[in-house]
């Protein structure tokens, strides 16, 4: 897991998070920090466990967890207009996993795994399946006080929170 500290550590990885921070200061939905990045992680790396999962993929609890970690990491750029953050997320990582020196292999599961967070498409990996499923389920709309506004609780409200 040493890449993982070093990614917890990394100055850009920490300058996009407070980018997010500060574009949802004044957000009453769910927001997109370290907690929720924590929190995907953790519960894609228990489907992983749970399910286990085939290893065609080369997945590993390092894999999962930095997948995880940037899933949302363009978030900011989506308050500015500049579309999906699924996409802009997946693209962003390419650059930072490339700079700590992950393969390029290692490199394509991620992203494609971050590329489809928001939206499977029946075509995705199993990472990609596995890291949509544990955004969802990280949210907690069950207790949410804005549960009304939030377009996303009419279709999250329904799903098991297991
Ligand atoms: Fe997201
Ligand atoms: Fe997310």
């Amino acid at each position: 897991m040493q890449r993982v500290r070093t990614l917890l550590a990394d100055n850009e990885f920490k300058e996009n998070i407070a980018k997010i921070a500060s574009k949802e200061k004044e957000r009453q939905f769910c927001r997109h920090d370290l907690h929720h990045f924590l929190d995907v992680a953790r519960i894609c790396y228990q489907l992983w466990l749970e399910e286990k999962c085939p290893d065609q993929e080369n997945i590993d609890k390092e894999i999962i967890y930095t997948a995880a970690l940037l899933h949302d990491i363009g978030r900011w750029q989506e308050y500015d207009g500049a579309g999906d953050h699924a996409l802009i997320s997946s693209e962003m990582a390419h650059t930072i996993l490339e700079r700590l020196g992950f393969n390029r292999g290692e490199i394509s599961i991620i992203t494609q795994a971050i590329s489809v967070h928001r939206k499977i498409n029946g075509r995705e990996t199993v990472l990609g399946r596995m890291l949509y499923r544990a955004d969802k389920l990280s949210r907690l709309c069950h207790v949410c006080p804005v549960q009304d506004e939030c377009y996303k609780y009419h279709y999250l409200k329904e799903q098991d929170i297991y």
